[in-house]
């Protein structure tokens, strides 16, 4: 029997330590985690994406009272980034969540997600950054094929 091990390399740094880019797709998850729709889970997600050309698109969760219509902050976002700029690669994203009023330190993408940033990845033909918010730090994930190990993609087909 052969074994693979997969590895994951997390970074973490104070937030004021992080290119003013970054910092700035911060603030703006959260400010759209301020807007999401979420009154069956009162779970408040919010997702900032910076594209290749400089622009910042946000987005925040939608959910539905038939819970399985509404959709994640992430995929909202990327959905959105891909149908108003299709020819424009996403280099990263941050990703914010608050409830109870307060910031989640230990925000992670759920699996669907990290699913739609693999497509949006392989679109984009370069690695994303995934940043993941707390208050006073930020988490970086280098590319969304390592926060999704050994993933289906178009290949696969
Ligand atoms: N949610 C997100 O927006 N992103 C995630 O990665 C995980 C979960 C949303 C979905 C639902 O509206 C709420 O958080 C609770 O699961």
């Amino acid at each position: 029997m052969e074994e693979q091990e997969v590895r994951i390399i997390v970074k973490s740094a104070p937030l004021k330590e992080w290119a003013a880019e970054y910092q700035l797709l911060h603030k703006e998850a959260i400010e759209a985690a301020s807007k999401a729709y979420a009154p069956y889970s009162h779970f408040h997600v919010g997702a900032a994406v910076l594209l290749a050309n400089g622009e910042v698109v946000s987005g925040s969760n939608q959910e539905n009272a038939a819970y399985p219509s509404g959709l994640c902050a992430e995929r909202v976002t990327l959905f959105y980034a891909g149908a108003k700029y299709p020819d424009v690669p996403v280099r990263a994203i941050a990703i914010a969540a608050i409830t109870g009023g307060k910031l989640v330190e230990g925000i992670s993408p759920c699996g669907g997600c990290r699913q739609v940033m693999l497509e949006t990845e392989i679109r984009a033909g370069a690695p994303i950054k995934i940043f993941l918010c707390g208050s006073d730090k930020m988490r970086l994930i280098d590319s969304a094929a390592s926060l999704l190990p050994i993933g289906f993609d178009g290949s696969d087909l």
